[in-house]
């Protein structure tokens, strides 16, 4: 049976001691197409709303689809080609929103980013629970609000895949061999101190 953290010792060094979780999450592809159970998945969306966000405005929204609802189809039906035919195998497909204020009208100048940040909560969950999780840009934005009845006044930001891990060989090419932790540039080129260097542009 596959593991998330099978290639991860190949692909991927812990250089500066930072929690295991953070090294071994990563977005596969396989999966399985068995269903979670749905205490799992909300395990998930508590670790996402957990997340901090500007003055506790909790911004994101995620609207889902479990692979036994009867509107899954639309939800892969959003999807780019190149994501659907990997997707059909997920347990649970979701459009992930943003409200773009606060409860007073003002504009939530961070709400991308705090929903991103939420996001992130959610993926990291998924991860420590051995699950596939992959977000997903690739899906046609304006069907998604169109056809989910996200209201004006709410952004639609991105989708995810959640499943049972799976095999890389179940996969038909190209993904089964692009099936590995991705690396990452070097921290040097990420992180500055003092000002805009030039060996982060
Ligand atoms: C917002 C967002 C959009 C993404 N869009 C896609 C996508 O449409 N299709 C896809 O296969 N992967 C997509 N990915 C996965 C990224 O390619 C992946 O996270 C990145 O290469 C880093 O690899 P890792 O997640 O395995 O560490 C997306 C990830 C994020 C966070």
């Amino acid at each position: 049976m596959a593991k998330l953290t099978d290639q991860i010792p190949q692909h991927r060094q812990n250089r500066c001691g930072s929690k295991p979780i953070f090294i071994n999450r990563w977005s596969p592809r396989a999966m399985t197409g068995e269903t979670i159970a749905d205490e799992v998945l909300m395990g998930l969306f508590e670790a996402a709303h957990w997340a901090m966000s500007s003055n506790n405005n909790q911004p994101w929204r995620f609207i889902y689809a479990r692979r036994d609802h009867s509107d899954w189809n639309k939800f892969l039906g959003l999807l780019a080609e190149g994501n659907r035919v990997w997707c059909v195998n997920a347990a649970m497909l979701m459009v992930m929103v943003a409200k773009t204020t606060f409860d007073n009208g003002k504009p939530a100048r961070t709400h991308a980013f705090d929903t991103g940040a939420a996001w992130g909560m959610f993926a990291l969950e998924g991860a420590s629970r051995g699950l596939v999780v992959h977000g997903m840009q690739g899906f046609d934005y304006d069907r998604a609000k169109s056809e989910l009845g996200v209201p004006d006044g709410y952004e639609v930001q991105a989708m995810a895949a959640v499943g049972i891990l799976a095999d890389a060989d179940t996969l038909p090419e190209p993904y089964r061999e692009r099936e590995k932790p991705s690396t990452r540039k070097e921290l040097a080129g990420i992180a500055a101190e003092g000002g805009f260097t030039e060996n982060i542009r």
